[in-house]
């Protein structure tokens, strides 16, 4: 089987959802912020602090290589950022999750950690730069997926079984 590749936007659901399908199916996850994590034995805060942005997107292009290559079968959540890896269609079925973002944020705000949620995304620290590069991405977005699933207003566990239906 194909690998299945969730983007979107920051605080969509990535995630959850992922964990939802995990629970729902015999499936694998992996997420390419935690892989880099691991790689680097820090948060993502702190390597955007250090290194900058560029050095992240570096990392992310070397995470996509790696699951190119090796990773199968397996369904993988992606930081907002990654969809713009070369060739993301080879990792696998690339499915956008999608809301509008005022949707998005007070889907952050209502966590009951919607600070730390804020906190750890450095591109999340400013709500009018979060929006227009929400703008600018969304129909980026589009353009990289196979398949576009509307989340707004519907619960987790049925977002997982519309995927799962749909990349069967
Ligand atoms: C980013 C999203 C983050 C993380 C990094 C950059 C982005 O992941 O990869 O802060 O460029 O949108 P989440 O989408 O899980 O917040």
């Amino acid at each position: 089987m194909k690998n299945i590749v969730l983007i979107g936007f920051m605080g969509v659901g990535k995630g959850s959802i992922a964990r939802e399908i995990v629970k729902q199916s015999d499936l694998v996850a992996l997420d390419t912020d935690d892989i880099i994590e691991s790689m680097e034995n820090r948060r993502i805060k702190k390597i955007f602090a250090e290194e900058g942005e560029e050095y992240f997107r570096a990392l992310e292009r070397k995470v996509a290589q790696w699951l190119q290559k090796e990773v199968k079968g397996t369904l993988i959540s992606t930081g907002g950022g990654f969809f713009k890896v070369p060739n993301l269609s080879k990792i696998g079925t690339v499915v956008y999750l999608s809301a509008p973002f005022d949707t998005i944020y007070n889907r952050i705000l209502a966590h009951p950690d919607a600070k730390k949620k804020l906190r750890k995304r450095p591109l999340f620290q400013d709500i009018e730069k979060a929006r227009n590069l929400y703008e600018e991405r969304s129909g980026l977005y589009k353009k990289a997926a196979d398949m576009i699933i509307d989340v707004s207003g519907k619960e987790i566990s049925d977002i997982a079984k519309e995927i799962l239906k749909k990349v069967k």
